[in-house]
């Protein structure tokens, strides 16, 4: 299988998700979207993290008592964030949920689910078409899918912005083999039109890292000195078209209608 396994790279992401400022915008962007559409006052029993990592979201519903399934094609990935989980249970009760290490692929995957997340995976897929037609229909009727992609307008200014016009007039931005670039990037209308001929509603969408990515590097370490303020204006035009229509990642949050 040609999808890009993050074996290499799990400790480099380990670093970059829990220790910086990008991880910490993406958990406050996609928390926020979830606990709106009512996920965290009413946890579902079960969920299915679909390519998931570190289980990041897991480890967050887990607590609340949903029985988790994490299934990722990297070992390594999953080891890390096995050890993550292993930490956290120093203070667990009867009332957590369980966490299920699944290596396999999102292709192979059987059974259906009331909350399914699928986080940064489709652009690192040879055939995301396919990818999340597999993803949907691991989520129940009436279930909730959160989708994360890589968003094309900001992979688009990200290379204007480095100078590399050549590679934006030739449509050469995505990455080949084992790049740290991802193989895809989609756009809103691609994603939408794709989720609703899957019989899947959208109820939000929102970006994630609106401005971070485009800053210069000596102006975003001063605000992230005041981490509380600098979340906030992320947040608060997270959700406003223009801006999220720039984000470097955009959330869908959506439910799938009944047959
Ligand atoms: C950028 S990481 C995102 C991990 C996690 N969802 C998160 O948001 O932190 C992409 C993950 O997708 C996994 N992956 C890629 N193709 C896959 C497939 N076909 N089935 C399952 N996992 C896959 C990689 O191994 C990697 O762990």
């Amino acid at each position: 299988m040609a999808d890009r396994n993050f074996d290499d790279l799990a400790t480099k992401f380990a670093r970059k998700i829990y220790g910086g400022s990008k991880g910490a915008i993406r958990m406050a962007v996609l928390e926020r979207d979830l606990r709106d559409a009512g996920l965290f006052e009413n946890p579902p029993a079960r969920m299915l993290e679909a390519g998931g990592g570190f289980g990041l979201f897991g480890q967050r519903f887990a607590p609340l008592g949903t029985d988790t399934t994490v299934v990722d094609i990297s070992q390594a990935m999953l080891a890390e964030g096995q050890a993550m989980w292993r930490e956290k249970q120093t203070v667990a009760t009867d009332k957590w949920g369980t966490i299920t290490w699944q290596h396999q692929a999102i292709q192979d995957t059987q059974g259906a689910y009331p909350l399914v997340c699928c986080h940064a995976v489709l652009e690192w897929v040879e055939e995301p078409e396919v990818v999340l037609s597999q993803v949907v229909e691991r989520v129940d009727e009436s279930g909730t899918l959160s989708l994360m992609v890589f968003n094309e307008v900001a992979l688009v200014w990200k290379n204007v912005l480095f100078g590399r016009i050549e590679k934006v007039l030739s449509e050469r931005l995505h990455g080949f083999g084992n790049s740290l670039t991802p193989k895809h990037a989609f756009t809103i209308a691609q994603i939408e039109a794709w989720l609703t001929e899957r019989g899947m509603v959208v109820e939000r969408i929102s970006g994630v890292r609106i401005f971070h990515d485009f800053l210069n590097p000596t102006v975003r370490e001063r605000l992230w000195q005041s981490a509380d303020t600098y979340l906030h204006l992320e947040l608060q035009y997270s959700t406003q078209p223009v801006y999220r229509d720039m984000a470097r990642y955009l959330h869908f949050v959506c439910r799938k209608s009944k047959a």
